[in-house]
């Protein structure tokens, strides 16, 4: 290969925005000078570009085409943030699995997801993208999505590269502000932004995204502590590295290169591989290379990581994808019924007096109101891959075709999710006033949450919360179903309405799956992966938090807390009702002593005490009660989902081992300190019943 050759092989170029190739690429394809492109598909498009590489350039390597596919590509399923709230992984592989046989469908082999950011606060905008606050839940839901969309051999048809991204504490960027900076320990880093990643590489994720953000004082696009010593020492990954777009290029406004060459030079030589729209490698690097600041060494390892995943992924014997017609793969029957399925599964109960929910199908009038109860956007959430807002089934209409034939269902707009205007209220009020039950849907629209929309209020905007107000003041039950994508300041409603539903942004099939678990047929199970605040002020507020020397103590005003406000959170992490009771009891210990090396068994019975079925979550956090290290004073070391039927009781088992119960110590050892250890079992972070151990 010639250096122009390699040098191609490095650099990734974006489409035009409608999904095609822009007119340059087939020249630069020609001449062997593009590795891969991002966001081109549909299979004429990549088959002809394709084929320019194949058969118009000199070594006919293919080119590697990458899209955003972050939860779905036609067929749209729950915001990631959803999907987690169903604490249930195997629906993520599920939907990753199918993600990915439509997105190879459409000639793309590359998805830059899953992102696996760790996320404590949702004024970042893209907390949306992930598994929320907590790694080992995270973790969890990491390994899911690589193995749904890669397989264990992502050679094979309907199967593509994941990338786990971005590497890495892009989720703390301070102020919850897209793209700052970010600083914090080692420990921290290790302990609570490195394991999704880990889990992730060691399910065998091909690809890695470098982030955009500072971590202590050095971009992670040009990091070699985390893209080398890390990723490739310490976990022996061995595919290739990408910067984010055109991350290489800002190196320069972070004030960590100069110049467009030093910023090749850093990149390249921390670790990153391909460099995503900007193009300082290939117009730096014969230069970089010539003076010595880069060697032939890295650019060839470069462009053998890059080769290496495009042999696995069998392109060269496979660089075509078959032209069939997209109706045989996209958008089918069983694809739309697994999002509804999922979606239903992603929804988090919040409040619900007096059996408020679920309601009888065969109820008298129903009125739906809101800006998103008809809005198909919406459920679609910010990356919505190629879904169609034509797509979308609404609330509306969902829960039009879930009502019996004799219901009648009134739709009321009220107001908009932005301005002043209460020009549709007395509509809407009026609706509420001549039905049996007023259904509010209130919320976020998709392009305030996403990549670029931090906020610095969490509070229902424009006039949603007085539109809540006004229906809520016509006596009718009013319930209000969230859709939005992070956790939101809704006070007033957890007061006052009597039933709260979490729909998030559940994708094409939204509105049916809202209509599902509204009247009855599934019974809601999630729990949520992700704290809500009362205010923004308490933000960041995260359940695994340090205990402090002065803990929070109501008749003392000289520890941890606020004048203003509680310290305790609206909806603690793992909170989350349903629609029957379950009771967790019988805490068991296979043993009061282990060895720092031991294991230790925990069980525990759950029994399903209502009347109708259900599926509950079986949380197992412990707490490491002192240690030469502060440690939180709760941590997430194991889940359950089970679902049973009324009076159904089952003993659930967990197994702690010192990869449970290990810290990175003041030397960064990991390893399991002697002392004393609480296990608490329970149905959320806040709801537990508690046992003893020790380490001996
Ligand atoms: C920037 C985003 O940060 C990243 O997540 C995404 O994959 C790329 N753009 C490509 O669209």
């Amino acid at each position: 290969m010639t250096l122009a050759e390699k040098l191609g092989q490095l650099q990734q170029l974006d489409g035009e925005g409608n999904g095609n190739f822009r007119p340059e690429h087939r020249a630069l394809v020609r001449q062997g000078l593009l590795g891969s492109t991002l966001n081109i598909r549909g299979t004429p498009r990549t088959n002809e570009l394709q084929r320019i590489a194949m058969e118009e350039s000199r070594l006919k390597i293919p080119l590697l085409f990458g899209f955003d596919v972050i939860h779905g590509y036609r067929t749209i399923f729950p915001i990631p943030l959803a999907e987690a709230s169903s604490w249930d992984p195997t629906l993520a592989e599920r939907s990753t699995s199918i993600a990915a046989k439509e997105t190879y469908a459409s000639g793309v082999r590359w998805t830059f997801a899953p992102m696996l950011d760790i996320a404590r606060d949702p004024r970042w905008g893209r907390i949306t993208e992930g598994a929320g606050e907590d790694p080992y839940l995270g973790a969890a839901f990491a390994r899911a999505r690589v193995l749904g969309f890669q397989g264990s051999d992502y050679s094979a048809p309907g199967k593509i590269l994941a990338c786990a991204k971005h590497w890495v504490a892009y989720g703390a960027a301070e102020g919850g502000r897209d793209y700052n900076t970010t600083d914090m320990s080692e420990q921290t880093l290790r302990e609570i932004y490195f394991p999704p990643f880990r889990a992730a590489i060691d399910a065998g994720a091909g690809t890695v995204m470098s982030a955009f953000n500072d971590l202590n004082g050095v971009p992670t696009s040009a990091n070699p502590f985390t893209l080398t010593k890390v990723l490739r020492g310490e976990w022996k990954f061995d595919g290739f590295v990408v910067s984010d777009y055109t991350a290489v290029k800002e190196l320069i406004n972070h004030g960590a290169a100069a110049n467009d060459k030093e910023a090749a030079e850093a990149a390249l030589n921390a670790g990153v591989d391909m460099e995503m729209v900007s193009r300082l490698f290939n117009q730096q690097g014969p230069e970089l290379l010539k003076e010595g600041k880069v060697s032939q060494a890295t650019i060839d390892e470069a462009v053998r990581r890059i080769l290496r995943i495009k042999f696995r992924l069998g392109l060269f014997e496979h660089p075509y994808t078959a032209e069939a017609p997209e109706s045989d793969s996209l958008l089918t029957r069983a694809n739309r019924a697994a999002a509804r399925e999922i979606a239903g599964r992603s929804m988090v109960l919040l409040k619900n007096d007096h059996e408020a929910l679920p309601l009888s199908r065969n109820i008298g009038s129903v009125a739906v109101i809101g800006p998103l109860a008809d809005d198909h956007r919406t459920p679609l959430g910010w990356w919505a891959g190629d879904g169609r807002p034509d797509d979308t089934i609404t609330p509306l209409t969902g829960i039009k075709a879930k009502v019996s034939p004799q219901t009648r269902v009134g739709y009321a707009k009220g107001c908009d999710t932005q301005g002043d205007s209460n020009a549709g209220f007395a509509e809407a009020v009026a609706l509420a006033r001549a039905s049996d039950v007023a259904i509010v849907f209130v919320g976020e629209t998709s392009d305030t949450v996403g990549e670029a929309a931090s906020k610095s209020s969490l509070d229902l905007t424009g006039r949603q919360m007085d539109l809540v107000k006004a229906v809520h003041a016509t006596g009718k039950p009013t319930v209000v179903v969230l859709m939005n994508g992070r956790p939101l300041t809704i006070g007033w409603i957890v007061d006052k309405a009597p039933a709260i539903l979490e729909a998030w942004m559940g994708g094409t099939e939204a509105g049916n799956a809202i209509a599902d678990v509204l009247f009855g047929d599934v019974n809601p199970g999630g729990k949520l992966p992700v704290t809500f605040p009362r205010a923004v002020g308490q933000v960041p507020i995260y359940y695994n938090h340090m205990n402090t020397g002065r803990p929070p103590d109501a008749n003392n005003r000289y520890t941890s807390k606020y004048l203003d406000l509680p310290w305790t959170p609206q909806f603690p992490f793992g909170f989350g009702l349903s629609y029957t009771q379950f009771k967790i009891s019988n805490l068991q210990l296979s043993a009061q002593h282990i060895r720092p090396d031991g294991k230790l068994t925990v069980t525990v019975d759950v029994e399903n005490v209502g009347r109708r079925a259900g599926d509950e979550v079986i949380q197992l956090y412990i707490r490491d009660v002192a240690a030469s290290m502060t440690r939180p004073v709760k941590e997430l070391k194991g889940f359950h989902p089970v679902a049973l039927r009324p009076g159904e009781k089952r003993r659930v088992e967990f197994t702690l081992g010192p990869e449970s119960l290990a810290f990175y110590n003041r030397e960064m050892k990991f390893l399991v300190e002697p002392g004393e250890f609480k296990v608490m079992v329970g149905s959320s972070s806040e709801d537990l019943i508690e046992a003893k151990f020790v380490v001996d």
